[in-house]
C-alpha cells in the first residue's frame, strides 16, 4: 500500500478508539477546568510580568496580555471544537491525523514534546528556585551545587568565589519530578485531586496578590500608558528596543508562556465523563478565568511600581519584589509558596499531557508500543509516564535551560496554529459533521488565529526559534526512518 504522508486516520478509526478506551472515566466539568487552571497559572505569571513590564511593555503590559489572550481565545475556540467532535486523548496530533494527515500530525505530536515535556523541564527548573527561595525564607541552605545544574553551578561559583565542585545537580527539581511521576502512576483520580487543590491554592494567592495590590497602586505610575520608544539594555549588555506598540507586542510574545496550559484539557478526553461536552467548557472556561486575573494582576503590578523600577530579573521574583518595595515583606512568603505549590500542578498537568499525546501516537502505531501499555490496576500508562519522568529529571537537574521556555511556546504556537488550520480545512470538507460545539464565526476566528499565533512565534527569541526548527527537521528524519513505516494506517 502507498505510503502517502497525506494519509488521513478515517473518523471510523476514532470511533473505535474511544469505545475501546482503557482509561478511567472520572473527571467532571470542573475538574477538567481545574486542569487548564493547573497548567495555566505557574511561573508564568510571578516572573514573566516583571520582564515584561520592564522590556517590553511598560503599564501598557494589560495590553500585551490582551493580545496574547486572544491569540489564545482563537486557539481555544478551535481546540474546543475538535474536542466535541473527536474525544480522545491525543489532542491536536489526533485532530491533523483525521482532517490534514499523517505526517503534519505526526510533526505536530513531535512538537507538542516542546510543549509539554520541555515546558515540565523549564517548571522543574523554576520550582526549584522557588523551593529553594522558600527555604531560605525560613533560614535554610541547600549547598549551591546541590541546587543547580552543572553548568550554572560553575557560574555561581566563580560570581561568589567559592572553591569550583567538580560535581552539581538540581536536586530540587530531580525529586520534584518523581513525585509528580509517582502521583501520575498512581492514577488519574490521585492526579485530578492533587491538582484541585493547589489550583484552590493558587487562585487564593493571585486573587491576594489583586486585593492586596490595589491599596498601592498609584495611578501617576500609569503615566504614560504606552511609553516612547527608547532603548534599553539587557543583562547580556546588549542594548535593545522598548516599548511603543511594538513593545506591546513583544511584550505579548515574551508573557505568552503563562498562557500555556489550557490545551491540556483537551489531552485528557479519554478520562473525561462527559468529554464532547466537558472539554469543551473546560477549555474555554480555564483561559477566560485566567485571561481576566493575568490582566488584574499586570494593572495592579504596573500601578504599584513604576514599570522602570519593576524588577525585570526573573531570580527576583518580580511580583513579590513589588511588594517588598511598597514595604509588604511578608507578602514576599505568601507569594513564594504559593508559587512553590503552584508550579507542582503545571508539572503534574503538563507531564500527563505528554504521557496521553504518546498514547495516542502509539496506538496509531507512530510510536513503539512502550507508550500505550496501560497499568492493570492504576489504568494509567505507567511505562510512559515513567519514561517522560526520567527524562524530565534528567535533563531538568543537569542542563541549564535559560532559552527552554520560549522553546516551549514555539510548540505551543505552533500547535495552536495547526489546529485553527485543521478545523477550518475539516468545516469545508465535512460541513455536516456533529459538532456539538461549533466555533462562532470561524471563518474569521481561525485564520485570525493562525495569523497572530503565526506572529507570535516570529516575535521569540533567535536562538529558541533555531533550536526548535532544528528540533523539528529531527521530527522529519523519524517519521521518515519510522514511523512511517510502524504506522497502523499500513496495515
Ligand atoms: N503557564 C504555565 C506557567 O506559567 C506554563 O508556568
Amino acid at each position: 500500500m502507498e505510503k502517502s504522508i497525506w494519509r488521513k486516520k478515517p473518523m471510523s478509526a476514532y470511533e473505535a478508539d474511544i469505545k475501546n478506551n482503557q482509561l478511567k472515566r472520572v473527571m467532571g466539568k470542573w475538574s477538567l477546568t481545574a486542569i487548564g487552571i493547573g497548567g495555566i497559572i505557574g511561573g508564568g505569571i510571578f516572573v514573566l510580568t516583571g520582564t515584561a513590564a520592564h522590556y517590553h511593555a511598560g503599564p501598557a503590559l494589560a495590553l500585551s496580555f490582551i493580545i496574547a489572550g486572544i491569540g489564545c481565545v482563537f486557539a481555544a475556540l478551535c481546540y474546543s471544537e475538535f474536542a466535541s467532535m473527536l474525544p480522545v486523548e491525543g489532542s491536536a496530533y489526533a485532530y491533523a491525523y483525521g482532517t490534514i494527515g499523517e505526517l503534519f500530525a505526526w510533526i505536530i505530536g513531535w512538537g507538542l514534546i516542546l510543549e509539554y515535556a520541555m515546558g515540565a523541564m523549564t517548571v522543574a527548573v523554576s520550582w526549584s528556585g522557588y523551593f529553594n527561595k522558600l527555604l531560605h525564607l525560613f533560614g535554610i541552605e541547600i549547598p549551591y551545587y546541590l541546587r543547580n545544574d552543572p553548568w550554572s553551578a560553575a557560574t555561581f561559583a566563580q560570581a561568589n568565589n567559592l572553591e569550583p565542585s567538580s560535581f552539581a545537580f538540581n536536586l530540587p527539581a530531580f525529586i520534584i519530578t518523581w513525585v509528580v511521576t509517582w502521583i501520575l502512576v498512581k492514577g488519574i483520580k490521585e492526579a485530578a485531586n492533587t491538582n484541585n487543590l493547589i489550583v484552590i491554592l493558587k487562585l487564593a494567592a493571585i486573587i491576594f496578590v489583586i486585593i492586596v495590590g490595589v491599596f498601592f497602586v498609584n495611578l501617576d505610575n500609569w503615566h504614560p500608558f504606552i511609553p516612547q520608544t527608547e532603548m534599553i539594555m539587557h543583562d547580556d549588555g546588549i542594548a535593545k528596543e522598548a516599548y511603543g506598540i511594538k513593545g506591546i507586542f513583544s511584550g505579548a510574545a515574551a508573557i505568552f508562556f503563562a498562557y500555556i496550559g489550557f490545551d491540556v484539557v483537551s489531552t485528557s478526553a479519554g478520562e473525561a465523563i462527559n468529554p464532547k461536552k466537558d472539554v469543551p467548557f473546560a477549555i474555554i472556561a480555564s483561559l477566560l478565568i485566567c485571561t481576566v486575573l493575568y490582566i488584574m494582576v499586570s494593572l495592579v503590578l504596573t500601578g504599584m511600581l513604576n514599570y522602570k523600577d519593576i524588577t525585570g530579573d526573573a531570580l527576583k521574583a518580580p511580583v513579590a519584589f513589588a511588594f517588598d518595595k511598597v514595604g509588604q515583606p511578608w507578602a514576599v512568603f505568601i507569594i513564594t509558596a504559593a508559587a512553590t505549590a503552584g508550579l507542582v500542578s503545571v508539572m503534574l498537568v503538563m507531564m500527563l499531557g505528554q504521557t496521553r499525546v504518546f498514547l495516542g501516537m502509539a496506538k496509531d502505531g507512530l510510536l513503539p508500543n512502550f507508550f500505550k501499555e496501560i497499568h492493570p490496576t492504576f489504568q494509567t500508562p505507567w511505562k510512559s509516564t515513567v519514561l517522560v519522568g526520567l527524562l524530565v529529571s534528567i535533563v531538568a537537574s543537569f542542563t541549564p535551560i535559560g532559552i527552554l521556555s520560549d522553546m516551549t511556546s514555539f510548540g505551543t504556537l505552533f500547535a495552536f496554529a495547526m489546529v485553527c488550520l485543521a478545523v477550518l480545512i475539516l468545516r469545508f470538507r465535512e460541513p455536516n459533521r456533529d459538532r456539538p460545539f461549533k466555533t462562532p464565526l470561524l471563518n474569521i476566528v481561525a485564520p485570525l488565529g493562525i495569523i497572530t499565533n503565526f506572529a507570535l512565534m516570529m516575535l521569540l527569541d533567535g536562538k529558541a526559534q533555531k533550536f526548535a526548527m532544528i528540533w523539528m527537521l529531527l521530527g522529519f528524519v523519524i517519521y521518515f526512518l519510522y514511523s512511517r513505516n510502524k504506522s497502523k494506517l499500513n496495515d
